[in-house]
């Protein structure tokens, strides 16, 4: 694989995808409990499998048992790099076994070895909303540092079973929505740790004990990666939005800063070698308990990110006095009436990549690869078969172009472009299929009905010729 050459590709997710959720000795994770919603209402969190109720991470897309023909497709593309993440719970069942379960390995190791058959590179997330149901209920989740240590027990299986096959890890996706933006914000508490925001006793001390835990296991992982094969690369996935001032009335101009920076503690505590000063004051003035160890202090310094991951779909507007009518977003902040949305209300706004991308480069210097960005719609199937989704050209044509000008003109050092959801997979928020992002149509409704079958889409032959005429992005 040429080192010079730009990462194109996409990103998928095991929960999302594989279905398979009771096979080969997989165990019960946080997200087969979820039931399908809809973009008004929202997915259900069971406590248990109810009959009747429909779980879309049983089956997913068929994954499992189709990524050979899949992962062709995506060689067809000319991808150079996809994403995956591994389910915990097909590799330790309930998370604390001592022994890992064969077939959950072999089945990644399958996968991987058919990626590098066909020249794509991997990069694996462990833990993309994918935790062993058992680990909420016994332990607590990430309030009980336990955890932690399963988790790394987890990690080591994996570098050792993926070694000399994977360069690229990823510790965590988007742990930074595990602070909520509203009291209705149950899924990202729960994609995030397997508990409900609504539920939780003593709110804020729980959610900070979670974060500092899982920030703290991310650079454990990162020092335990480098131990295994010092030539891994590890890097940490967040989900961005920028928050921009209404104005520039100079208390708008505060709030987007603080709404922006907000979620941005986590990225300081892995990339600066210490958990920031100003948050652990921010807990105590809040009267939270949290005391960073000796050994803790150092696996902050001894863990930091080789690079990072940025997940980008949409802006908002920072809060402002008088905002009270305006529709908020689902990630904070307010809509922004210089934006068109798409059909779930997620603004469309390819500047705010160049944006975060200038952003996070400033502040860090680390490498950045785009690991999400992507357009989630209704696609119609023409008489003819074909899927024209021009809008979806569109939109990713338009971010590519500033994400060009964030490498060329602004000298952000960005390594690759990886789509979310080049092939049709459930949605993470609402559970639906029909919220498609892919370049390849999977025949599969909200009814259940569908072969299965895939299908290129217009944008397919599109991306194909992105990748095929840009194969560098130099400045
Ligand atoms: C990201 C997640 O936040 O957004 C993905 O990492 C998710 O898992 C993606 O699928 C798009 O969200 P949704 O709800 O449209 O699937």
């Amino acid at each position: 694989m040429n080192k010079n050459e730009f990462l194109w590709g996409g990103s998928i997710a095991a929960h999302q995808c594989e279905g398979a959720w009771n096979q080969d000795g997989k165990g019960v994770a946080i997200m087969d409990l979820v039931t399908q919603g809809t973009y008004e209402t929202p997915r259900e969190i069971c406590q248990t499998i109810e009959p009747g109720k429909y779980y879309p991470s049983h089956d997913g897309i068929d994954f499992y048992h189709r990524y050979k023909e899949d992962i062709a497709l995506f060689a067809e593309m000319g991808f150079k790099a996809l994403r995956i993440s591994i389910d915990w719970s097909r590799i330790y069942p309930k998370g604390d076994e001592q022994e890992p379960n064969q077939l959950g390995i072999q089945f990644y190791q399958n996968v991987v070895s058919e990626l590098l058959k066909n020249n794509i590179e991997p990069i694996v997330t462990l833990y993309h909303f994918e935790m062993p149901v058992h680990l909420v209920r016994e332990y607590g989740s990430w309030t009980n540092p336990k955890v932690i240590d399963f988790y790394l027990n987890y990690c080591q299986t994996m570098f050792e079973a993926l070694k000399g096959k994977v360069r690229y890890w990823v510790t965590f996706n988007e742990m930074n929505h595990i602070d909520p933006q509203t009291e209705a914000s149950d899924i990202f508490t729960y994609i995030i740790a397997g508990l409900k925001y609504t539920e939780m006793e003593n709110k804020k001390q729980t959610l900070a004990t979670i974060s500092y835990n899982m920030t703290l296991a991310s650079v454990k992982a990162v020092k335990l990666a480098r131990t295994i094969d010092p030539t891994n690369q590890v890097g940490c996935v967040f989900g961005l939005t920028p928050a921009y001032p209404l104005n520039c009335d100079p208390q708008n101009v505060m709030n987007s800063l603080k709404e922006t920076d907000r979620e941005f503690y986590q990225i300081d505590a892995m990339c600066m070698g210490k958990f920031p000063e100003y948050k652990l004051k921010e807990y105590q003035a809040q009267g939270i308990d949290l005391t960073v160890s000796k050994a803790d202090q150092l696996a902050f310094k001894e863990g930091k990110l080789d690079f990072i991951g940025l997940n980008y779909y949409s802006s908002s507007v920072a809060h402002y006095e008088g905002d009270d009518n305006n529709e908020e977003t689902l990630f904070g902040g307010v809509q922004n009436p210089y934006l068109e949305q798409s059909k779930w209300g997620w603004a469309i706004d390819p500047t705010g990549l160049r944006y975060l991308l200038n952003y996070v480069y400033r502040r860090y210097g680390l490498p950045i690869i785009i690991t999400e960005n992507g357009l989630g719609a209704l696609d119609q199937l023409e008489e003819d078969g074909s899927i024209q989704d021009d809008y979806r050209i569109e939109y990713v044509q338009k971010h590519l172009d500033q994400m060009e000008k964030a490498i060329v003109e602004d000298y952000v050092e960005c390594f690759g472009y990886l789509m979310w959801g080049p092939i049709d997979l459930v949605s993470a928020t609402t559970g639906e299929m029909k919220k498609r992002y892919g370049f390849i149509y999977v025949d599969k409704n909200d009814d259940q009905t569908g072969t299965l079958e895939r299908k290129k889409k217009k944008s397919f032959d599109w991306y194909q010729e992105i990748i095929q005429n840009n194969p560098t992005f130099k400045a």
